[in-house]
């Protein structure tokens, strides 16, 4: 989170990662961010962590939407795209819930990706376009985005790397 605030200054950054916390408790509860998020872009990546304690209830599908509106609204992205490993059902099933869809490459391309991640395991890429997002249900965010309305309100900071968690 450091690293992170030290870069949200920078007028050129392509990258966000905010803080996701209870507003009534303040309790930190995970991060989110969009990498790459700049005029344009097709590969606006999606990541999250979220502590364990916190899971299933909604929170990382509740953040993550709110991301995503930041930026096809802020950012003017147009295309959001998520990477995790095959197994990681719990994302999977918060990627559909934010109605984006497997790349349509297949297995060929899920191995592609696990080389340029250097990973042993399939990796499977999720992807949804602004023309999706926009007939989704989704594009209710407002014009900030939603990210003041919602559980990533704290959000703060900036990286020129993709998140952490995007990275599978
Ligand atoms: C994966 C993670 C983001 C999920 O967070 P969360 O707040 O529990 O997510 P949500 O509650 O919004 O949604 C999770 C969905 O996955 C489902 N799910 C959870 N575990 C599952 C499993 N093992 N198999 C299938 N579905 C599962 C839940 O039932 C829920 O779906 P539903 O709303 O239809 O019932 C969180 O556990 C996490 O941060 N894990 C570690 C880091 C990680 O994997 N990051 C992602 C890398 S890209």
């Amino acid at each position: 989170m450091n690293s992170a605030a030290t870069h949200a200054g920078n007028e050129m950054r392509t990258g966000y990662l905010f803080v996701v916390e209870n507003l009534s408790t303040r309790e930190v509860m995970g991060i989110c961010g969009v990498s790459d998020a700049q005029r344009g872009s097709v590969g606006a990546k999606l990541g999250w962590h979220f502590g364990e304690q916190f899971s299933r209830q909604g929170y990382a599908t509740e953040a993550a939407r709110a991301v995503m509106g930041f930026a096809f609204e802020n950012c003017h992205v147009q295309r959001v795209i998520g990477d995790c490993f095959s197994n990681n059902h719990a994302t999977r099933r918060v990627f559909a819930k934010l109605s984006m869809h497997r790349s349509r490459f297949g297995q060929v391309f899920d191995w592609l990706l696990s080389l340029r991640y250097r990973e042993l395991r399939s990796i499977v890429r999720y992807s949804i376009q602004r023309a999706r997002w926009e007939s989704s249900g989704d594009n209710t965010t407002g014009a900030d985005g939603g990210i003041a309305d919602t559980a990533a309100s704290a959000g703060i900071s900036h990286s020129n790397r993709p998140p952490e968690s995007t990275d599978v």
